[in-house]
């Protein structure tokens, strides 16, 4: 694929016009950044949110580990339990934040990030990574967002 192709105006059309995009774009490439990197380029362009990326757990050190990402500069290492990203780990679902300053121990990477959305990605039942999506608006996430990009999630398996 060497364009994304994306004609709805609407959240839920464009994210079913860009999951089966994603699906060929991962199907030809079994490396895990070079796959992460792509999904992360693709709901950039797709949706221009803040910030969209990937944060590795890596377990023996019970931390997440700053993988590919598009937008600012971000933190690199977020511990297990804490911030959005650490407790969608540790809870092992979703979390829809519609507004940051309302969540306890959120983790400021900027302070333009209004409203976030955290999702676990499950390889054999356990959490190896979440996708994190950073919005400048209040409460831009919603149950929509969380089945799509669990639906993403789900399809991320096979990368790790
Ligand atoms: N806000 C996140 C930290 C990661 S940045 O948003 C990219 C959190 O509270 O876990």
């Amino acid at each position: 694929m060497e364009k994304l192709i994306i004609t709805s105006a609407d959240k839920a059309g464009i994210y079913q016009e860009i999951l089966p995009q994603i699906e060929g774009v991962i199907s030809y490439e079994t490396d895990l950044i070079a796959n992460t990197a792509n999904v992360a380029a693709i709901l950039k362009e797709a949706f221009d949110f803040f910030w969209v990326g990937f944060y590795f757990v890596k377990e023996e050190m019970q931390q997440l580990v700053l993988g590919p990402f598009q937008g600012p500069l971000a933190c690199t290492r977020i511990k297990y339990g804490k911030g959005v990203c650490g407790s969608a780990w540790k809870q092992q679902q979703t979390l829809v934040v519609p507004d940051v300053e309302k969540f306890p121990g959120h983790i400021a990477c900027s302070s333009l990030s209004r409203s976030e959305i955290v999702v676990p990605i499950f390889k054999n039942g356990n959490v190896v990574a979440v996708l994190d999506i950073d919005s400048k608006e209040l409460a831009t996430f919603d149950h929509t967002d969380a089945q799509y990009l669990e639906a993403l999630a789900q399809m991320l398996e096979k990368v790790f």
